[in-house]
């Protein structure tokens, strides 16, 4: 299946979702140098995709979240120049959302710019990080601070990838794909995937993986396509998530992850919309058990509750020193709130 992206402002993508396209990337190559980043743990996994590559082109990076740093950017950028990349190369980035979105900033800042292959291999990077542009890496004052908005000129799913992924990091994925089923409505004025996750087990739902990433890529598509760099539509792609990078933040990127993270957000997202009497209890108790039924909510560490709150008003989403938070309005519907008060807040946290 084909997705375009084709923003207002005439930005383009490609999304092609389909079994083996890793077996033949270099159908997708013309007479430029290509240049891979990737990580050590899908280096020694891939060899054959690698070998497609000219060894002197391609990048590992250490594996992990906390890996996703300013250090590991410039490590990134010296190879490239090193290795005399230009205006009309590409670089291919093959991994999950860590090295997508390190190796999507590299592209957009390198030489003001080169083309971007984005290659992703786990479920939360083929159903979200490698669609719509966003790039960047963390730093000690917060998750994401440094990025650009650059959309990849491709993007090739291949469902193949997820057959060596931890059964752990595909459940992580579908805390993204949870997500879209809460926004759908907004998003798409569709209940396709929540009614989709909601009805079918979990054995099913895996057997249709390429179905849940075509509806997931189509809504992140649609909502990029009115709303590219995120000045009002787009925002409702960050549900859960300033509770989330709270989360990841506190834990040093470590002990949880962003599927989880996220999904945790999500629940406090409810309560506090539950509390705030925006939906009934019903509502609330279907997203719970949505969560639980992905065991998405089995990971919820102890944080203290006032370090949270000063990371949430740290995080990009907030405005004149208010909290700017996204919350479930009715089912697969989302609405954002300026002007949340710290008592409700604290009252929705873990
Ligand atoms: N740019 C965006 O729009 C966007 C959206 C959502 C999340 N993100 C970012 O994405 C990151 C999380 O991405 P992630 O969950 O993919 O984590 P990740 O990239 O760390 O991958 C998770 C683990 O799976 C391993 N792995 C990857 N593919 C594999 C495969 N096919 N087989 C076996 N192991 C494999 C990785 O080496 C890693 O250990 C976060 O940094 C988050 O901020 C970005
Ligand atoms: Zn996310």
């Amino acid at each position: 299946m084909q997705i375009e992206i084709n923003t207002i402002d005439n930005v383009r993508s490609e999304i092609i979702v389909e079994k083996g396209l890793g077996e033949k990337i270099e159908t997708f190559f013309d007479n430029r140098k290509y240049f891979l980043i990737t990580n050590t743990t899908l280096q020694k996994l891939y060899p054959n995709f690698i070998k497609k590559f000219d060894k002197n082109r391609v990048i590992a990076i250490e594996d992990g979240e906390e890996y996703k740093n300013f250090t590991t950017f410039e490590f990134i950028i010296k190879k490239l120049l090193e290795q005399k990349i230009e205006r009309k190369d590409c670089i291919v980035a093959l991994g999950g959302g860590v090295v997508g979105d390190l190796a999507g900033f590299c592209a957009s800042s390198i030489l003001r710019g080169v083309d971007l292959i984005q290659v992703p291999t786990t479920l939360l990077a083929m159903c979200d990080s490698s669609i719509g542009g966003k790039t960047g890496f963390n730093t000690e004052f917060g998750k994401n601070l440094v990025g650009s908005f650059y959309l990849a000129k491709k993007v090739l799913i291949d469902s193949t990838f997820l057959d060596t992924l931890s059964d752990y990091q595909y459940k992580c994925g579908l805390g993204e794909v949870l997500k879209y089923a809460f926004i759908e409505k907004t998003a798409s004025n569709k209940t396709d995937l929540f009614n989709f996750l909601l009805d079918n087990t979990k054995e099913k739902i895996r057997d249709n993986i390429d179905k849940i990433i075509e509806i997931s890529a189509s809504i992140k598509a649609q909502v990029v396509n009115k709303d590219r760099l995120e000045g009002g539509l787009r925002k409702i792609l960050n549900l859960g998530h300033t509770y989330g990078h709270a989360f990841e933040t506190l834990s040093n990127y470590k002990n949880i992850s962003h599927g989880e993270a996220v999904s945790l957000g999500i629940k406090c997202a409810s309560k506090l919309s539950y509390n705030l009497n925006l939906i009934d209890n019903n509502y609330y108790q279907q997203i719970i058990f949505m969560l639980n039924k992905f065991e998405l909510l089995n990971n919820e560490p102890k944080f203290d509750k006032i370090a949270i709150i000063e990371l949430m008003k740290q995080d990009k989403k907030v405005v004149n020193n208010k909290i700017n938070l996204l919350v479930p309005t009715a089912p697969c519907q989302v609405e954002l709130f300026d002007n949340i008060d710290l008592p409700f807040l604290e009252a929705s946290l873990p």
